[in-house]
């Protein structure tokens, strides 16, 4: 009971960072229209919220190291409120990209900060169930963005849009304030008492020394890692796989279709601006649903078929897609199939690189310097999202629909690739044991 409370705060982070990036889609329409923007100033009001992310996403590992998971989740929070409230108020553009930076600045804390708290926190028998959560959370904060984006729609209501998010935003902050510190900071910490309390709220007497001992004799491996030791030979595999993945993550295309969805079906021949939203939240709900297979079968079946499973289905839906824009005699039906391979593309990401790269990241590391190497690869999402972000449209002008989808089919087989050779299976492994001997 103790644990799913504590995932459930934790994840209310993922809600934020969903509904926060996930806004902005509908939102912009209007702000654009209101203050007058350019297409280069729109440009900025969308992305100013991935720099922002970056950022917290970079200061957000060494501040859980230093002052505690807690501490900054709760920072987190509050500059959630103030940037949300910022948001809705602004009174000029330059105010709003202000404010957007802010809230961005809160996802990157979150989005570091949020699967950490939670692996650290989860039995291992759950954790995989525990931080795909978090996941479940991120989907669900972006479908009730979609959602309120259509409802204010008529009144052309940005503000409210984007002043919505200091709800859960408060809600965040009053649940954090009465969690513990995680076990595993604590004793890095020198509380044990401490640690050992958060420890038996959520494990059996049995597993309770033994987590005791996992956590005790990693610590004397190492005191406190520095960032340098992050180049150090002993961590080359960890990195590889925490940052490759975060990069293939994004370069395999989704927010493509979280942020720009009503576009790409515009071009696949929607009816009208109605239609492409209404297809985006249905690609939206199928993101929600099928995170939830990742949930149940996550430390069932293991990460890595999950892994094999979900980029495959994911180059195959790009493929119809790229078909489905550059095969003349299909033309005819490009909308349907736009709908249902963007429903595949989305579905099969939700199982597998969705949930699980969050997972990887949160595992692979060795407790000394897991914050750190969070950030890091975190850091390097947030940094391939904003590239992806930045050119996807130009791609398709300049290269064509088909070949753009055709690249991002590539990397899904890439990824595929990636797993095979590197990513280590961590279904059931303390965490401890993972990061010591991270062999696949
Ligand atoms: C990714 C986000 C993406 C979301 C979509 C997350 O795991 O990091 O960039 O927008 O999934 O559901």
């Amino acid at each position: 009971m103790f644990v799913l409370l504590v995932a459930a705060m934790a994840a209310l982070g993922g809600l934020l960072f969903g509904y926060d990036t996930g806004v902005i889609s509908g939102a912009i329409l209007f702000i654009r229209h209101d203050f007058d923007l350019p297409t280069s100033a729109q440009a900025i009001v969308v992305s100013i919220v991935l720099i922002g992310a970056m950022l917290g996403a970079l200061l957000a590992g060494g501040a859980a190291d230093r002052y505690g998971r807690r501490p900054t989740l709760l920072a987190a929070g509050i500059v959630f409120a103030i940037g949300a409230i910022g948001s809705a108020f602004a009174p000029a553009v330059t105010l709003l990209i202000l404010a957007r930076f802010i809230v961005g600045f809160g996802i990157g804390l979150c989005s570091v900060v949020s699967p950490l708290y939670v692996s650290e926190v989860a039995p291992r028998e759950h954790r995989g169930a525990l931080v795909s959560l978090y996941q479940f959370a991120i989907t669900v904060g972006i479908l009730a963005a979609y959602l309120v984006d259509l409802w204010l729609a008529p009144e052309a209501n940005w503000r409210s849009m984007l002043g919505l998010a200091v709800v859960p935003a408060i809600v965040f902050i009053v649940g954090m304030l009465a969690m513990p510190e995680t076990p595993r900071w604590l004793f890095a910490n020198g509380r044990a008492d401490a640690g050992r309390a958060v420890l038996a709220r959520s494990n059996d007497a049995a597993h309770i020394e033994a987590a005791v001992f996992e956590i005790r004799s990693h610590l004397e491996v190492g005191a406190s890692g520095s960032a340098g030791e992050l180049l150090s030979p002993a961590l080359r595999t960890p990195m590889i796989v925490a940052i490759g993945l975060a990069v293939l993550q994004q370069i395999t295309g989704i927010n493509t279709v979280i942020y720009y969805g009503p576009q790409i079906f515009l071009l696949a021949g929607a009816g009208s601006d109605h239609a492409s939203i209404l297809a985006t939240t249905l690609v939206g709900i199928v993101n929600v649903v099928l995170t939830v297979v990742a949930i149940i079968f996550i430390d069932r079946w293991g990460r890595k078929p999950l892994l094999y499973l979900g980029s495959g289905g994911m180059a195959l839906a790009l493929i119809a897609l790229a078909a489905a824009f550059g095969i003349p005699a299909l033309a005819g039906a490009r909308a349907p199939i736009a709908l249902g391979s963007l429903m595949l593309y989305v579905g099969c990401f939700a199982f597998s690189l969705g949930p699980i790269v969050w997972l990887l990241i949160s595992e692979v590391f060795p407790l000394r310097v897991r914050g750190r190497g969070m950030s890091i690869a975190t850091l390097a999402n947030w940094a391939a999202n904003f590239a992806v972000s930045l050119v996807f449209l130009g791609m398709i002008a300049v290269l064509g629909t088909p070949v753009t989808f055709l690249i991002y089919a590539a990397l899904c087989i890439a990824t595929m690739v990636f797993t095979a050779w590197i990513v280590p299976e961590t279904k059931g492994r303390e965490l401890e044991t993972i990061s010591n001997r991270p062999a696949a």
